[in-house]
């Protein structure tokens, strides 16, 4: 994996976040291809704050790739081989804790894998005599230590960042990542707070395992979109009510990054 550029920060954008304005663009990576296929879309290459970043709409250019479709391991791949060691993902997520209310940033310190059926690791093991994670440099299965899931230095300057910039956000927390596209039933969310989930979502995994095997220092920047089912009252969740409570929050998940960027 030969990186081409320093890059200060890869951003991968989820539901609601489909560009960063503010970003001047400095160049598109169409058609970008990874032993894993091809990642959701072209990675935008950017300048913020004098900084050199990296841009991926998670979902796809549009939002048509749905959370169980989207090719995770060619996303950070590509990322990882235009030269990004650090990633902020992005991810809009229910409010379980009656602490998240919709609108509300989290910076989640845990996470719970609940998805099933998604390609979840580089490590495929020996393919007619050839690894296919040969790429890495890498023969043998690599178990990856996941005690800690997110880097806790870009965490702790995502915390500073957000004071910073007057933001109230949630620091701490488990992330239950489910499977999705559809919602949970109120039995399951209740299940998931007896294990101790604070904000439920469908992108976070295998995402951030994925990260952990690449190496990358990698943070969720949670966006509560809605009420997770049950909670808050209990009220039908509508995606316009969902959209609405996105875009208003990406104006503090701008804010956001760009105090990130002039701590990096
Ligand atoms: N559940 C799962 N994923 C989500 C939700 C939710 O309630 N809201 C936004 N992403």
């Amino acid at each position: 994996m030969q990186p081409t550029h320093e890059i200060t920060l890869a951003i991968i954008g989820g539901s609601g976040l489909a560009s960063l304005p503010g970003m001047e663009v400095v160049g598109v990576e169409k058609g970008l291809h990874t032993p894993y296929g091809d990642p959701s879309g072209p990675l935008i290459r950017g300048r913020l704050h004098d900084k050199e970043i990296l841009f991926l709409a998670r979902h796809g250019t549009g939002h048509t790739i749905p959370p169980h479709r989207v090719n995770y391991r060619a996303n950070l791949w590509a990322l990882k081989e235009l030269g990004a060691h650090r990633v902020l993902a992005v991810n809009a997520v229910g409010g379980i804790h009656p602490d998240l209310g919709p609108g509300r940033i989290a910076i989640p310190e845990q996470i719970i894998d609940y998805t099933y059926g998604r390609a979840h690791t580089y490590f495929e093991g020996i393919l007619e005599g050839e690894s296919i994670v040969q790429g890495l440099g890498e023969i043998q299965v690599k178990h990856v230590d996941f005690t800690e899931p997110y880097c806790a230095a870009l965490r702790a300057r995502l915390l500073f960042a957000a004071g910073m910039s007057g933001l109230d956000a949630y620091f701490g927390g488990t992330y239950g990542a489910t499977q999705g596209p559809r919602l949970e039933s109120k039995a399951e969310i209740d299940r998931l707070e007896r294990d101790g989930c604070q904000m439920v979502g469908m992108t976070g995994m295998p995402e951030a395992g994925l990260a952990q095997e690449l190496g990358l220092c990698y943070a969720c920047c949670a966006v509560v979109a809605n009420w997770a089912a049950g909670r808050g009252g209990g009220a039908p969740i509508e995606l316009t009510d969902i959209e609405r409570v996105l875009q208003d929050a990406m104006r503090e998940v701008h804010a956001l990054v760009e105090a990130l960027l002039r701590r990096l």
